[in-house]
């Protein structure tokens, strides 16, 4: 798994900081030169694990654009910005073994091979046939969604395909605790600039760019909890992991005005409790379109 192939044909001095990933067995040569980012904490890895074979069963696939014909043709450029530990790349990878992928990510076990979204995308104009993104509402500040899409699109070849995946929480059906929780989450993420209003509205974002005028929105909904079956169960697993880590705890538990430990409780006890008599919806969508 992983060649340089691709990356020597690139001058640019960053492009060592990226993965590519391929379907050769992996040998030790190979392994070692791996350029492979994974966020830090295993937990984080198996619920983004989860996340991906979640929207993948949702949505019956991995991408909305229609790239089938040009991921299996070969020689068809992927990136994923947040790649995170890689679980989209290598599900395409392994069913696509002629088309190359690479990933970026900030968080990386080996901090000179992060790289940030934020200073650009490293890489030459039309590069890509295809530049994806999974679920970022709660890092990109709403002053950036421009200019990470701009970047999304610049680095895309004329005729390839950008897609947006993200969530977004309707507020119907939640009962009094889920609405609190997401009340102290939002208005968390509003203290440090990110709008989570602003993804049913991202295909406006993409629509301004002169190059991507026409953009198409794939929207599934789920029920969170066991009201909305196997797959309201599975979410209620990545709900209940994200929100009962560390990092949630100490930032939204002041805004809900309680202690850690009431805190701990009320996700791990009273949300659970409260899902079982409530259906709150959710929406996954995908904005995709195709670069002029
Ligand atoms: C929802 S996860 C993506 C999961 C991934 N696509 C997968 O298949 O497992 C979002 C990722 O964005 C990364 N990220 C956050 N801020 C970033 C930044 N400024 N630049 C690049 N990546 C970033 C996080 O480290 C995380 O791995």
């Amino acid at each position: 798994m992983g060649n340089n192939n691709s990356s020597s044909k690139h001058k640019s001095k960053k492009i060592e900081f990226y993965k590519e990933i391929d379907n050769k067995p992996m040998d030790l040569e190979v392994e070692k030169e791996l350029k492979y980012y994974i966020p830090n904490n295993y937990e984080d890895i198996d619920r983004l694990h989860m996340f991906h074979f979640f929207q993948r069963y949702l949505f019956q696939g991995n991408y909305s654009s229609p790239i089938e014909e040009g991921l299996m043709r070969g020689k068809y450029k992927v990136l994923d910005i947040g790649c995170g530990p890689g679980t989209w790349l290598l599900d395409l990878a392994n069913k696509y073994e002629k088309s190359v992928f690479y990933g970026l990510d900030n968080n990386s076990v080996h901090p000179n091979e992060a790289t940030d979204m934020f200073d650009g995308l490293p890489f030459p104009d039309d590069n890509f046939d295809f530049v994806h993104q999974d679920p970022m509402s709660f890092i990109i500040k709403a002053d950036q969604w421009n200019f990470i899409i701009s970047e999304m699109i610049r680095v895309t070849k004329p005729g390839g395909y950008v897609e947006i995946l993200d969530i977004y929480f309707t507020l119907r059906g939640a009962g009094p605790i889920l609405s609190k929780i997401y009340e102290a989450h939002n208005t968390s993420c509003l203290q440090r600039g990110v709008d989570m209003k602003i993804i049913p509205n991202l295909d406006k974002i993409i629509q301004s760019n002169q190059n991507t005028q026409i953009v198409y929105r794939d929207e599934k909904s789920y029920i969170l909890g066991p009201n909305g079956g196997k797959v309201g169960m599975i979410k209620q697993d990545i709900f209940i992991g994200y929100h009962d880590n560390e990092v949630a705890t100490e930032n939204l538990s002041p805004f809900l005005g309680i202690s850690k430990e009431e805190y701990k409780i009320m996700i791990t006890k009273d949300l659970i409790e409260e899902l079982k008599y409530t259906s709150p919806e959710f929406l996954l969508i995908r904005f995709w379109a195709k670069k002029n």
